[in-house]
């Protein structure tokens, strides 16, 4: 079969042959029609990441055919039997199992869900690994009620896009920031309340203005601006966080945490149960992931320069074989 390989920390991506095991004990061969990226393959190709396989095949997110039912893949591999954390061995389709960037996945069946009806291949692929960890993020440790004030921090990411969606869905008030004044017009266009620039150097005095305050906030940026996220909230409010990408957290206030009773909760991908939870949700509400672009299998180093650059708004996804 055909698939995305990579060989090495110095290589690019190639587009080549390259034979799969064979099916191990309950495994089943999913042919894949379409698989999705996410900012983790990035940091991979890159080296920016722990315990990295060689060759490996990235692909977190996968849609798919097992014989002739149309099926999403659950990208969480082996989380165990606790809900508060996965197990010691969890881990993530997509390095060190062989992902979705290949015309053929092999995975055991009990990751294997029906693909929810109202969305395309390209949809549904859109939506594992972002969903499940927007769920967790949202529901299971944010708690998020309707009448909440919800702030999503960089809504052009794939898990914050989610994690908006499903915000609105539960009929919240949902306020966002972004770095690109296209990505605040489409949110205020899918119904945020408002949106700010974080690259404004005012960012945060204009949501303080905008909202008051905040009952859960939702970040995957971390750095110097968590700091200030936490002055936007209520008492008693929420921060969630599910991602570092502008790094540690410097002067945080601990009489701020502690005065305002605030609860600031880690959270990373989720239980099977998140993950069947999520889909259900999807199917109930008729959640329609969003795709910023589709590319050819064969062109997958194009998709990931896009993410590289951060020019998307929403998810990129590659097409498998017809
Ligand atoms: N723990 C988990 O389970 C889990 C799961 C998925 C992702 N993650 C992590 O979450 C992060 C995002 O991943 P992704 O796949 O959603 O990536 P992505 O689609 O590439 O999104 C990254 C987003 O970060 C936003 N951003 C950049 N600088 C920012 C800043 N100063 N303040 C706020 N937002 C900023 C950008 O938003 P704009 O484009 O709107 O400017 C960008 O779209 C990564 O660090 C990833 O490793 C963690």
């Amino acid at each position: 079969m055909k698939a995305l390989v990579l060989k090495s920390p110095e290589s690019e991506l190639s587009y080549e042959d390259f034979e799969l095991p064979k099916p191990g004990n309950g495994e089943v061969r999913i042919q894949v029609k379409a698989a999705a990226l996410n900012h983790r393959d990035v940091w991979i190709t890159k080296g920016q990441y722990s315990k990295i396989q060689y060759p490996t095949i990235l692909g977190s997110d996968v849609a798919g055919l097992l014989d002739d039912r149309e099926v999403i893949l659950n990208p969480g591999i082996g989380w165990g039997t606790e809900t508060s954390f996965p197990h010691k061995d969890f881990h993530i389709l997509g390095m060190p199992s062989y992902g979705g960037f290949a015309e053929e996945v092999i995975i055991h069946s009990d990751q294997v869900f029906d693909k929810p009806q109202h969305l395309s291949f390209e949809q549904a692929a859109a939506l594992p690994l972002a969903g499940v960890t927007a769920y967790r993020a949202m529901f299971t440790k944010g708690k998020i009620q309707a009448e909440d004030k919800v702030l999503i921090t960089g809504i052009g990411g794939g898990v914050a896009l989610m994690a908006f969606q499903f915000a609105l869905a539960m009929g919240a008030t949902v306020f966002v920031t972004s770095g690109s004044p296209e990505k605040l017009a489409q949110a205020t266009e899918m119904g945020a309340a408002g949106a700010v620039n974080y690259r404004d150097p005012d960012w945060s005095k204009q949501l303080k203005e905008m909202a008051g305050g905040f009952n859960l906030i939702i970040d995957s940026a971390g750095g110097s601006g968590f700091s200030q996220l936490l002055y936007l909230t209520r008492p008693g409010a929420k921060v969630v966080t599910y991602g570092g990408s502008k790094g540690v957290v410097p002067d945080i206030s601990p009489q701020l945490i502690f005065w305002r009773q605030l609860s600031i909760l880690g959270t990373s991908m989720g239980s099977p149960r998140e993950f069947a939870n999520m889909l259900s949700f999807v199917r109930e509400r008729k959640i329609v992931p969003i795709v910023d672009s589709t590319f050819d299998l064969a062109d997958g180093q194009r998709a990931f320069a896009r993410m590289e650059e951060g020019l998307q708004f929403g998810k990129l996804v590659l097409a498998g074989v017809d």
